[in-house]
């Protein structure tokens, strides 16, 4: 049997698998439904220091290339969060990934400091790319202050790992990734939802109550794939920082691209939507895949893309 562990920034995960934040309910609940062992990490929904209702339905539509979403980052609120979701956390022998949202630094400090202090959150993960908010270009239009940002929450952070999650960048030199890279942070994880629209033409009103949402699922796949090969390739030098790479994953050949590409750490969410026991059928096809790969680990497949470089547009 292959090794598949991982490691992302010091802490060991069983599996290259994570149940990526949205997906999981606030967290502990998709492992009722999918076996123990699956995931390496499950990424509990965005938490804000208030709670939040989100956008009106509809907030998820149906596309034939995947999904559209504007849920608008609903969320029980920090308070709630520590006092009914963490003491499930502690039930649970799986690993949490604590994922962190706000309006302000100033909100996104607040959330990390808390989670700083929960044994079962040994990673966290500030959301910095959520299309759905008013807000949620904030760090992402400019580079300084996506660096800015981070520096604040991983000079918040005490003892734990910050991955930064960004959005899909196309332009040469990834600056968003630099910046976040630049601030401080531990790990990167992409792609977060693409914003985009889709209109009923029969009643000629946007699908979706606030108009505009995330793309995710099938349609958004070889974009990350490209972004973690060239990620890896210009801005984290290879295997010095790790990569949760995220977008379309539903069969274990995608998860495995994304491995060659350079991602240590696999994230499903559109997938778990539709069947949350595909994440058993990755796992299992990449165990089959590593081991016809004639290698010991998992690990010794992350970048092992054979390719010449992505030249700049
Ligand atoms: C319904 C839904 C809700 C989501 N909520 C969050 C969230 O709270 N925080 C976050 O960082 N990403 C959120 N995401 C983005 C996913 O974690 C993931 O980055 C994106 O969907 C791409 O992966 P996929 O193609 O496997 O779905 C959400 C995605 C969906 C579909």
């Amino acid at each position: 049997m292959p090794r598949m562990a991982v490691t992302l920034a010091g802490v060991e995960l069983p599996g290259p698998l994570v149940a990526a934040a949205g997906a999981a309910g606030n967290g502990p609940e998709i492992l009722e439904v999918v076996p123990r062992g699956t995931f390496g990490a499950v990424t509990t929904k965005s938490i804000t220091p208030e709670p939040r209702a989100g956008h009106p339905p509809w907030r998820l539509v149906e596309l034939p290339t995947g999904m559209l979403n504007a849920v608008g980052l609903a969320n029980p609120g920090l308070e709630q969060f520590m006092e009914s979701v963490v003491p499930r956390l502690a039930q649970s022998d799986a690993t949490f990934i604590g994922s962190i949202a706000g309006h302000s630094i100033e909100d996104y400090v607040e959330v990390a400091k808390a989670f700083d202090s929960v044994e079962h959150l040994p990673l966290v993960e500030a959301n910095m790319s959520c299309p759905n908010t008013g807000t949620g270009r904030q760090f992402t239009d400019e580079p300084a202050a996506m660096r800015d940002a981070v520096q604040a929450i991983k000079s918040s952070l005490e003892q734990t790992p910050l991955f930064v999650k960004l959005p899909l960048e196309t332009t040469s030199g990834y600056p968003l990734a630099q910046a976040a890279i630049d601030g401080g942070a531990d790990g990167l994880t992409f792609l977060n939802t693409i914003p985009a629209m889709a209109i009923d033409v029969d009643t000629r009103r946007p699908r979706l109550a606030n108009t505009s949402g995330g793309l995710s699922g099938p349609a958004i796949h070889h974009l990350a794939v490209r972004m973690i090969a060239g990620v890896r390739q210009t801005v984290t030098g290879g295997e010095s920082l790790p990569i949760i790479g995220l977008g379309g994953v539903t069969r274990w050949e995608h998860a495995a691209e994304m491995i060659l590409a350079g991602a240590t750490g696999i994230g499903l969410a559109t997938a778990l939507y539709v069947d949350p026991r595909i994440a058993r059928r990755v796992h299992r096809g990449l165990e089959r895949w590593v081991r016809a790969q004639g290698v010991g680990s998992l690990s010794d497949l992350v970048g092992a893309v054979e390719s010449d470089p992505i030249e700049p547009d």
